[in-house]
Parts: C-alpha cells; structure tokens; sequence
C-alpha cells in the first residue's frame, strides 16, 4: 500500500459524536496481550501526534496554518480518546504496567531484529534489556498488591526475568545522548522505528510521571520513581537518533505516514475483529492528514516531500514473542552503559568516572527500590518471582532466586 495513493476520510467526516467517541472495553480476561500493546502503542502514538502539533503551531506564525494544524490536532486527540479508552477500569494501573512493560520489550525486539542500521539495531537492544528488567521488578511488586500473577498479563510470550538490572541503568545525563540519523541516508524503516520507539518510551514516561503517585504504599511510590527517571533517559537516548535538520512540515510529514504505517501494520496482525475495524477506521483518517499535510508542506515550503517516501510501505510491524533474541541480547549485552554516544561494558567505559559519579548520587546508602522489591520479596516468600519458561536465566550470578546480586558483582560480570 502507498498512502499518498489512497482516498482516506474526509476530514470534515473524522469529527466523531461523544456516543462514538467513547469505545467498548475489552475484557482484561481474554484480551489477547498483544491487543493489549498495540492499544497502549498507538494511545502513545496520538499523544506524540497532539504534543507534537502543539509544538509546531507555538511555532508558526501564519494564521491559515495555525488553523490548519489545530483542525488536524482536534482530529488526533479524538483518536488518542478512541484509543486509550479501550482500557477498562477494571485494570489496575499494576496491571496496566504490565502491559506497558511487555509492549516496549516485543516492540523493541520485533524492531531491533528487523532494523537495518547496526547503531540503531544496537540502541534498541540497549534500551530492550532495561525495560525487561522493569517488567520483572513490577511484576515483583505485583505479587503484594495484587491477586493477580504477572504471567496471567503477559500469556506466556514474553519471560520475566532479570534483565539489566535496574540500579546499574541509572547513567550520567551526558551517557545517554546518541549520534542522529541522517534523514537523506537513512532508510524508511529506519525512521519509522525511530518515530515509533520515541512515541512509546515517551507514553511510558508521561504515564509513570502521572500514575506513580497514585500508588498505595511507599515501595511502590517508589518504584516507579525510579523507573520513571529511566523513562526519561530512554526518551533522551531515541530522541538524539532523530535528525534534527529536519524542517517542522518534514517532521510533521514523517509523523503522518508513521501513523499510517503502524494502523496499517495493526490492522494487518490485529486478531480480535472489533479492534481491526477500530485500526483500519483511524488508517483512513491518517491517509488524509498527510496529505493534508504533504500539501501545506508543499505550499509554504515549495517542497514535495512525498518523494522522500518509497512507492510502497515497508514490511509491517508486527508484535510477536521475542523470548530467545531477548536471551541472546542479554548474554551479550548484560553489562552495557552509555560511554558517549556509544554503548559498551561498564567495566570499558571511558565515562567510568562519571559513571560512578551518578551512580553514588542517586544509589546512596542501602536503599534503591527497584533493588528493595526484590529483597522483600525474598524475605517474605523465600525467593523472587520470575516467568522463566526457557530454561535458566543466561547470566550466572542472576540463576539463584533467594540472594540478590549488588552494582559492584553486577557490573564485574565478565
Ligand atoms: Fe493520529
Ligand atoms: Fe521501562
Ligand atoms: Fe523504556
Ligand atoms: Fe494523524
């Protein structure tokens, strides 16, 4: 499919009625997880859309477009609206984490092993193994405030296990700025996976800053403290790997044709009926806003931008158990920090120093949460929680279930 080919919706016949707008739940029984995911992806992805439109209209000056763009952001906050309110209410935010958790490490997986650029592919395996570890310490803090086990969520595709532990991810704000690339050389899937992943990672970051506080004790309150600040550093890390030449009608191009392809890619995996119509209904949406868009590009840039894109979309994103490339990516990459703009052991780090700087700031004394919820987990049942459906975990130190491991062992590990 070509969007730029399509006929797409009118947009004077996108604005939907209240009755319309507000969408049927799923049931959180027998949701497949990867509706689930999908659903918080593309909620992330019209958030992205709205902040993003706020921002260019703030910064342009002539009225026509100023109209333009807030005609096309009234449009993508009702999507937001359709998308986010599938949740129902009988979710708990724990439960919701879960599924936040589970989507960035099969989202990262499915496109690390398809992305073409090697510094990219290495930033998303970077980034894959911390998010894997926060779906482990979540589930952990599920086990004491919720009935419910975190495998019943994730349905048997995806481990929980430790993955790069959570106290050695916290890196000097310089460690987790990265080389961008650049727009006229890079390929179109390329930068969809970098509009995508930044979109994700940003939900997630926005949804902790608002939900952490709503937590019932303190280790929880706590948890997603210091998970959210790793949000942020996620949000840092894929945010340096977008061009920055690239004009506002450039960007604003390259967002609609990413909406496109991620609702063409959702239509074509979507597996529960009711929710392909929902996705396919939005793709035709999205068809008019970049060509809404190419247009005002062309007319206040002289540009056509659409030559920038290929004839047909690219293979489509599809949300998929990654359990083994996880396991491989943690073996190797266990121990990796930011050093620069590059990824390498902790131990071979230039920034070392800085390194360490950050990690005595923030890891002070005994307490470190994501490490506490392990341990009182350990104290209470005897041991941690895990999902482990593949054998043992791949790194030594991390096999037994009644000890925790501490930063200095963790990042010795050869
Ligand atoms: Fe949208
Ligand atoms: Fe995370
Ligand atoms: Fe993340
Ligand atoms: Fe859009």
């Amino acid at each position: 499919m070509n969007p730029f080919e399509e006929k797409g919706m009118p947009i004077d016949k996108q604005m939907l009625a209240w009755s319309e707008l507000n969408t049927a739940t799923y049931d959180p029984q027998s949701v497949h997880p990867y509706t689930r995911t999908r659903g918080i992806l593309m909620n992330g992805i019209e958030t992205e859309a709205v902040f993003f439109y706020h921002n260019f209209h703030r910064h342009a000056q002539d009225s026509d477009l100023r109209r333009q763009l807030s005609l096309i952001r009234r449009v993508e906050q009702q999507q937001q609206k359709s998308v986010n309110w599938v949740i129902p209410a009988s979710e708990t935010t724990l439960e919701v984490t879960i599924g936040y958790e589970q989507l960035a490490v099969d989202l990262t997986a499915s496109m690390a092993k398809n992305e073409p650029d090697p510094y990219v592919k290495a930033a998303l395996d970077f980034a894959l193994l911390e998010d894997f570890d926060h779906l482990y310490r979540y589930a952990n803090l599920m086990l004491d405030n919720d009935p419910k086990k975190a495998e019943a969520i994730v349905n048997d595709l995806t481990e929980i296990m430790p993955g790069r532990p959570t106290i050695i991810e916290h890196r000097h704000p310089f460690d987790d700025v990265r080389r961008y690339a650049a727009k006229d050389t890079a390929d179109i899937l390329t930068k969809l996976h970098i509009a995508t992943i930044i979109a994700a990672e940003q939900q997630t970051m926005n949804f902790y800053m608002n939900v952490g506080n709503r937590f019932a004790n303190m280790a929880g309150r706590a948890l997603y403290q210091e998970i959210a600040m790793i949000e942020e550093q996620h949000v840092t890390h894929y945010g340096s790997l977008s061009d920055p030449t690239m004009s506002w009608f450039e960007m604003a191009l390259l967002h609609e044709y990413c909406e496109c392809y991620l609702y063409y890619s959702c239509m074509k995996s979507e597996t529960e009926e009711p929710m392909r119509l929902v996705w396919q209904q939005l793709l035709e949406n999205e068809i008019t806003h970049l060509k809404m868009i190419n247009e005002i590009g062309k007319k206040y840039e002289k540009r056509d931008y659409s030559e920038m894109y290929p004839k047909e979309f690219p293979q489509p994103l599809i949300l998929e158990s990654n359990k083994e490339y996880v396991r491989d990516v943690l073996a190797k990459q266990f121990t990796y920090t930011g050093d620069g703009t590059e990824m390498v052991p902790v131990n071979k780090a230039e920034s070392r120093q800085r390194f360490d700087e950050y990690q005595n700031a923030v890891n002070t004394g005994e307490y470190v949460p994501s490490q506490q919820v392990i341990a009182d987990g350990i104290v209470k049942y005897g041991k941690d929680y895990r999902f482990e459906t593949n054998g043992n975990h791949p790194i030594g130190i991390l096999q037994g279930r009644d000890s925790l491991p501490g930063r200095e062992e963790i990042v010795n590990v050869p």
